[in-house]
């Protein structure tokens, strides 16, 4: 068996940002199922949260932090990001990360329910792609990190409550191997390719929870899952991300008729929580009977719209849509996962050993609904903390004791169910674990995928391995939805419409192993 100090499965900033830090503590392995860059980070447009204007304070960043998560943030968590968050983001400058300026001063943009302008952002709307090309360029570079690419991780490898390695499939070869290790440190990133309409790129496909459940991890906030409002929808051209930043800067949306709505739904208007935006749109569209509602900058000066959207201004203009005269056409899309493997503040999660960094980690930061652009700060601030922690011993005690559900078998009766594709179970969560949810919605998609389980044959390759990793965490996410029997954040079920306190409280799950 290969050993190394650290193994961390996944390539986006969570695993490279860990790698880049580890390798001064020792040897690194870094697998990823793709090519190196093949991950959400690249794709993030608005940028990253953090107070670092002289108006600003790391006390207004965790009012507003708190307020998104709409009662289930860890305040402790977010007192961390918050506070820690403009040294990490020092460190992403020394990496050489080209952050825009505006005169000599970082640059920042304004993002829904933020109080003030704090989104650093790079190339306007590349955030995520300088990120990924610095921090790729770097750990390509480092004589301490090697890079397994086109590896997926199949198993954890557990004994006696800590974890000594990981089986990954090569899939370029077709072996599978064990690596062992001290540390593993998961970082698969997020699941939003379990919705049929989604921002995310193929990866996403939960693989890491799914992984963890299996090894008896704690898996906390499946039901949460955070629906961006505005994607591209142009027949025929692939969903592409709209940054909230356009809102930001000042565009608004209307609907077919060219009417603005968002004050209709909210105070807040255009720039109201994630959530409530993404609903309005959804109640916007039903009530004028159309499948989309457009974005509009057209008022804003076209030379500082393709300026400062570069990347956007560009993707439609391929498309025969110029956004400086012609309003965009949007739709929202599933976009964030905030559940995923239960940590402390350290990154540590019940079992000894293994850390999860990242998306695919519930620290307890974004509670039912993240605040826009915080999701990059939190991968670097608790991505810091897991290294640091890694130099000492193992602390799992603030997580070991909560109660945690194993998922019941379910009677499947003899009901027929369409049988299992990608594309069945994508429409599946769509339309039943999507936007707007529904106790008898739910309670379909849970038999649904219980049933899939059963009939799941062993995985031989990605596709067959993705399939199984998305019916498991696509069932952790229905049946805790199912349980939430209320509504919060980005959690919505028309069958309990109110928020109720006596659920101020987390739904973790755990297999009893
Ligand atoms: P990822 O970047 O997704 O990386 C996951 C890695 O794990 C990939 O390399 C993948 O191939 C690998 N992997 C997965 N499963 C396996 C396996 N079984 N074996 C081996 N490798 C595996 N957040 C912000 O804060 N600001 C933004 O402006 C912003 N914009 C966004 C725009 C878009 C379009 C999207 C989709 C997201 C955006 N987000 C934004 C969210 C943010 O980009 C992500 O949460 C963040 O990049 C996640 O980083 P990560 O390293 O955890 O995961
Ligand atoms: C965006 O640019 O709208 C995405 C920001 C985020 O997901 O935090």
């Amino acid at each position: 068996m290969r050993e190394y100090d650290y193994i961390i499965v996944g390539s986006g900033i969570a695993g490279l940002y860990d790698a880049l830090l580890a390798q001064e503590l020792g040897s690194v392995l870094i697998l990823t199922k793709g090519s190196i860059d093949e991950c959400n980070t690249k794709h993030a447009q608005g940028g990253i949260a953090v107070a670092i204007s002289s108006l600003d304070s790391p006390e207004l960043h965790f009012r507003d932090t708190m307020a998104a998560g709409a009662g289930l943030c860890d305040p402790e968590a977010v007192h961390i990001l918050t506070e820690e968050g403009a040294d990490r983001i020092a460190d992403l400058v020394k990496f050489g990360v080209p952050f825009d300026t505006v005169e000599g001063e970082i640059a920042l943009t304004m993002e829904a329910a933020h109080s003030i302008p704090r989104i650093l952002h790079a190339g306007g709307d590349a955030t995520g792609e300088h990120i990924e090309v610095t921090l790729s360029n770097a750990a390509r570079s480092s004589r301490s990190i090697t890079i397994l690419e086109h590896c997926l991780a199949t198993d954890m490898l557990v004994r006696d409550g800590g974890v000594y390695g990981v089986a990954a499939l090569d899939l370029r070869s077709g072996s599978v191997e064990e690596f062992g290790c001290r540390f593993l440190i998961v970082a698969t990133g997020g699941m939003g390719r379990l919705f049929k309409i989604s921002t995310n790129p193929d990866i996403a496909t939960g693989d890491g929870i799914a992984l963890a459940y299996e090894a008896g991890a704690e898996i906390a906030d499946m039901e949460f899952f955070q629906f961006h409002p505005t994607a591209l929808r142009l027949p025929g051209v692939p969903l592409f991300l709209i940054s909230e930043a356009v809102r930001g800067e000042g565009g608004v949306l209307r609907n077919a008729s060219g009417e603005r709505f968002m004050l209709n739904y909210t105070p807040e208007g255009d720039l109201a929580p994630r959530d409530i935006v993404a609903r309005s749109i959804v109640a916007e569209m039903k009530k004028t009977g159309t499948d989309r509602v457009y974005l509009d900058v057209t008022p804003l000066p076209a030379r500082i719209v393709s300026a400062r959207f570069p990347q956007i201004y560009r993707f439609c203009q391929a498309h025969g849509l110029d956004i400086t005269s012609s309003m965009i056409p949007v739709v929202p899309a599933a976009h964030y996962m905030m559940g995923g493997i239960r940590t402390n503040y350290w990154g540590e999660t019940n079992i000894a050993g293994l850390f999860a960094s990242g998306e695919v980690a519930c620290t307890g930061v974004h509670g039912a609904n993240r605040l826009a652009s915080n999701s990059l700060l939190e991968v670097l601030v608790f991505g810091k903390r897991i290294v640091e922690r890694s130099k000492g011993e193992a602390d799992t005690a603030r997580i070991a004791e909560r109660g945690a559900f194993a998922l019941k078998e379910r009677d499947t009766g003899t009901r027929s169910f369409p049988s299992l594709s990608l594309t069945a179970l994508q429409s599946l969560l769509w339309d039943n674990v999507g936007i707007m949810r529904s106790g008898e919605r739910l309670e379909e998609a849970a038999t649904a995928l219980a049933a899939w389980e059963k009939d799941l044959k062993t995985p031989t390759d990605r596709p067959s391995y993705e399939l199984a990793n998305m019916v498991l965490v696509g069932r952790l996410m229905a049946e805790a939805a199912l349980m939430r029997e209320e509504s919060r954040g980005a959690h919505f079920r028309s069958d309990f419409p109110a928020s109720s306190d006596a659920w101020l409280r987390h739904i973790v799950f755990r297999k009893t192993v």
